[in-house]
């Protein structure tokens, strides 16, 4: 099973659409996927599913059974919490062992692809997360307005040297088609989060653009990505480039092991020919 964190510098981005829609697109392509919501304080998936009014979950044999939305497997810490008005207040260790349990005691069953949406930033869920999960690939989202903004790079920055790799930095709300005559409108600017990836040499996965229809199937609790729709084209692109990069991490990872292996072996060896060589002018 592979995990994915998607994470963001600040919150409003469209961290959990993304999350959302990116477990939807892996099930589309014919994957068992679960998604996991990590977010103690705003959890949003519940709402982007149309799952606010779901309270506790059935257990079996000590463990917890996700909702199954058309076969993707749901966890939220939203499903937990007493009511939807209820703010959080947990402390720190509490958070952990709450990510814990979601990771190691729910039933995610045999899955390829697990996607956790993350709280925004770098605190205290975010590192617990990461320490647990172990993630196999990072996806940092972004808008034209916040790209120049220290939380961007501060994410991507974390997801790095928390040995992490960024398989892709996604613009969302990235201009917007005119309801009236069709024609793309720069509302903040483009192309910001493209120079940022280059700078930050991490890859670009794509421009999600500022889409009522996006907005609105967030608000009727259905997956954008499973409309028929120009954005959903969008993201099944930008989807397919964020497994092309996460295999191509992989295959990186592999090359570096397997050099290092072979230096490991070669340094060896020099080593066992200066033993000898030592112990062959101590005889002579
Ligand atoms: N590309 C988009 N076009 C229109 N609305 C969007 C887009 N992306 C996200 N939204 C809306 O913006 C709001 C915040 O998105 P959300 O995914 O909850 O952000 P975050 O998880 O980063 O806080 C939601 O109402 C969502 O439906
Ligand atoms: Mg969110
Ligand atoms: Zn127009």
């Amino acid at each position: 099973m592979k995990k994915l964190v998607v994470m963001s510098g600040k919150g409003g981005v469209g961290k959990s659409t993304v999350a959302v829609n990116l477990a939807f697109a892996l099930k589309k392509k014919g994957y068992r996927v679960g998604l996991l919501d990590c977010d103690v304080h705003g959890p949003s998936v519940p709402k982007l599913l149309g799952l606010e009014e779901v309270r506790g979950l059935d257990a079996k044999e000590g463990k917890i059974k996700p909702i199954d939305v058309q076969g993707v497997k749901v966890f939220s810490m939203g499903f937990m919490l007493p009511s939807r008005d209820t703010p959080v207040v947990w402390r720190g260790p509490i958070k952990h062992k709450f990510i814990e349990e979601a990771l190691n005691n729910v039933d995610w069953g045999e899955i390829d692809y697990l996607v956790i949406d993350l709280p925004p930033g770098t605190g205290d869920e975010v590192i617990s997360m990461v320490q647990l999960a172990k993630p196999d690939g990072s996806v940092i989202v972004t808008t034209p307005q916040s790209v120049a903004l220290e939380d961007v790079r501060k994410a991507i920055n974390f997801s790095i040297h928390a040995g992490i790799p960024v398989i892709g930095l996604i613009e969302n709300m990235s201009g917007m088609v005119c309801p009236h005559c069709g024609k793309p409108i720069e509302v903040f600017g483009a192309g910001g989060g493209k120079k940022l990836a280059a700078e930050m040499a991490v890859p670009f996965a794509g421009s999600i653009p500022l889409d009522t229809s996006i907005f609105k199937s967030g608000e009727d609790g259905k997956p954008f990505v499973d409309l028929d729709s120009p954005s959903a084209e969008i993201f099944e692109k930008i989807v397919d480039d964020l497994l092309e990069n996460l295999e191509a991490v992989k295959e990186e990872l592999k090359r570096l092991e397997e050099k290092a292996k072979k230096a490991k072996k070669e340094a060896e060896k020099k080593l066992e020919e200066l033993r000898k060589k030592a112990e062959k002018s101590k005889q002579g």
